[in-house]
């Protein structure tokens, strides 16, 4: 039986929601990793660093006393954050980054921004005190086709805050395109991007061929198989500008099977399995460490964790469980249209 260890691994996006589903969804990130970056997005956001503090102390409540995590705050970026407030926040790390949504870009995103151009003095005074900002990086005009809406984005505002601002550190989280992979990687040095297990496992096919998939609907939405193939090339290439961030978020099951589903896929539960899945499948589970483990603290600028989880290689395909319980309702947990052969000890 194949067997590897590696570093305990962090998740650099995660949504924890918050009351039932948070209690519920926590513990299924705090099994297999250390620290995870946890997303504002809640109704209303956390738009301070005292909300962020009161999140905080709510998420910790709720982590197993076996499990040894720390989650990483944020602030979600408005026209109207106070940018020294946020420095404050920053310096007395109630907050670990900020986060920019582009209004209306995603799930509870409507207070987000709506140019650029405004939030730039905020910007600067991160670049100033080394905050790390992290882009949902899709335009939100109607004219532009959703599958074009990354790349659009790049070329019209990321490349425009990576020129004004090089010494920014920035994050293009959960990239889907052949076009975000090279933007990154020929980027300059404080430029890096996040990679999601489902971008790495589906194409959009998944969503759309026989029958619409509501549970594989996310933002950015997937993509052709070639940009799938470059997202796996990036991930295994042990280039420290690429690392996992799951993007993990929940949502019930009646709310994705509506007449207008909602964006997201929780895939925390299995997510290691699946990864380590992938890079076998491209004969490089050598390099999932890196990946998971190493690239984003490098990034962040955080310490390497201590601690180490083992990975096996089983003779048959796994069996997940199909969902999380919360309450009376389910989350539907993330499953790859491959069999999965690796566990996690
Ligand atoms: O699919 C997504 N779900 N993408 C996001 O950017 C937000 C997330 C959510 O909060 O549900
Ligand atoms: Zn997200």
């Amino acid at each position: 039986m194949e067997e590897i260890e590696i570093i305990k691994p962090d998740d650099w996006h995660v949504h924890f929601r918050d009351n039932s589903i948070l209690k519920a969804v926590v513990p299924e990130t705090t099994r297999h990793f250390a620290r995870a970056i946890v997303m504002p997005n809640l109704t209303p956001p956390i738009l301070n660093g005292k909300q962020a503090i009161e999140y905080k102390e709510r998420i910790k409540k709720v982590i197993p006393k076996t499990h040894n995590f720390m989650p990483l705050m944020t602030i979600y970026l408005t026209e109207s954050t106070d940018k020294n407030e946020l420095k404050e926040a920053y310096n007395n790390k109630a907050v670990f980054a900020a986060k920019l949504y582009p209004a209306g870009a995603t799930t509870n995103s409507d207070s987000g921004v709506k140019d650029i151009k405004n939030i730039m003095p905020t910007l600067e005074k991160m670049a100033k005190i080394g905050m790390p900002l992290l882009i949902h990086g899709e335009v939100t005009d109607n004219e532009v086709d959703i599958f074009d809406r990354e790349k659009v984005f790049i070329d019209q505002s990321l490349d425009f805050i990576c020129k004004e601002l090089p010494e920014l550190k920035i994050t293009l989280e959960h990239i889907t395109t052949k076009e975000a992979v090279s933007y990154v990687s020929e980027g300059n040095k404080n430029l890096a991007a996040s990679i999601t297990p489902h971008h790495l496992s589906l194409n959009r096919n998944a969503l759309l061929v026989g029958g619409i998939k509501p549970h594989n609907y996310c933002l950015p939405i997937l993509k052709r198989e070639d940009h799938k193939q470059a997202l796996v090339v990036a991930a295994i290439s042990g280039d420290s500008k690429f690392f996992l961030g799951t993007d993990t978020a929940p949502h019930f099951k009646e709310d994705k099977e509506s007449a207008c589903g909602c964006a997201g896929v929780f895939n925390a539960t299995n997510c290691m399995s699946i990864l380590a899945e992938i890079f076998d499948q491209n004969n490089s589970i050598e390099m999932l460490e890196s990946f998971t483990s190493i690239n984003g603290a490098k990034h962040y600028g955080c310490k390497i964790n201590h601690e180490k989880i083992k990975l096996k290689k089983s003779n048959k395909p796994l069996k997940f469980k199909k969902y999380l319980k919360v309450g009376n309702k389910e989350v539907i947990i993330f499953q790859p249209n491959f069999p999965v052969f690796w566990e996690v000890f």
